[in-house]
């Protein structure tokens, strides 16, 4: 049975003395989970030092869609695996809502991993309109879309996963219902495959995970602001044994 994956993401929070803090706390423990924790990119370089003789895995929350060169800003993802990343987030809601990414941008994002050999954590989700408004499967559908046309061109459903974080249930302590986290799930691997790997998050805490985890069609957990606390990260991360 695979293991479930854990990923932390940091978003635009902590400092170097955090990273000390948190990683500290976290480098010498094992757990049955695939761990990885997604940390700004001025920390990367830290946290790959960090954890190197760990088996938690340090990933991007972020990537560009082009490749090297004049593109004043960016990073590739090139770059990120030269720094040691061993995975990249994309497509979170908060970067396609403050930052107009758009579907193709994020396949573009994807395509640019697969390159370089990067694991890819696309993120997928309803708004609450869309949702109250029963359409939040067409929408999850809209933004598999650009994924079923990668994997039919051969990408491999090895080398990247979804996670399914309905906006809703972002930062408002409020996480899915079993039945709706199930549903969803269960939608997105009709879609790209019955073993395809499709993460939970929003308002993923130490209190909920193992309901969430326990769930068949969970293969693991995207974590926000619980990520930021080691006791209940680890908490979390002992809860996807
Ligand atoms: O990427 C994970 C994040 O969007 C979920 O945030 O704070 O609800 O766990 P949070």
């Amino acid at each position: 049975m695979a293991r479930k994956h854990v990923v932390g993401n940091w978003k635009m929070n902590g400092s170097a003395a955090a990273i000390d803090e948190v990683l500290d706390a976290l480098q010498n423990q094992s757990f049955d989970a695939s761990v990885s924790v997604c940390v700004p990119y001025p920390y990367l370089g830290q946290a790959v030092a960090k954890l190197k003789k760990s088996a938690i895995r340090v990933g991007a929350q972020n990537v560009s869609e082009y490749g090297d060169g004049a593109y004043t800003g960016e990073v590739s993802a090139r770059m990120l695996k030269d720094i040691g990343c061993a995975e990249v987030i994309i497509g979170h809601s908060e970067r396609r809502r403050y930052f107009a990414e758009s579907d193709a941008a994020v396949a573009a994002k994807l395509a640019r991993l697969l390159e370089v050999g990067l694991f890819a954590v696309v993120c997928v989700g309803e708004t609450l309109a869309e949702r109250d408004g029963g359409r939040a499967e067409a929408a999850i559908e809209s933004q598999l879309a650009p994924l079923r046309a990668l994997m039919a061109r051969g990408a491999s459903p090895e080398r990247f996963c979804v996670a399914y974080e309905p906006i809703w249930a972002i930062g408002t302590g409020r996480a899915a219902s079993l039945d709706q986290i199930a549903s969803m799930h269960e939608l997105i691997k009709r879609h790209l495959g019955a073993s395809f790997s499709v993460l939970y998050g929003g308002s993923v805490k130490a209190g909920n995970a193992s309901a969430i985890l326990t769930l068949p069609a969970v293969d693991g957990v995207l974590v926000g602001g619980a990520s930021l606390d080691a006791q209940e990260f680890a908490d979390i991360c002992r809860a996807a044994a």
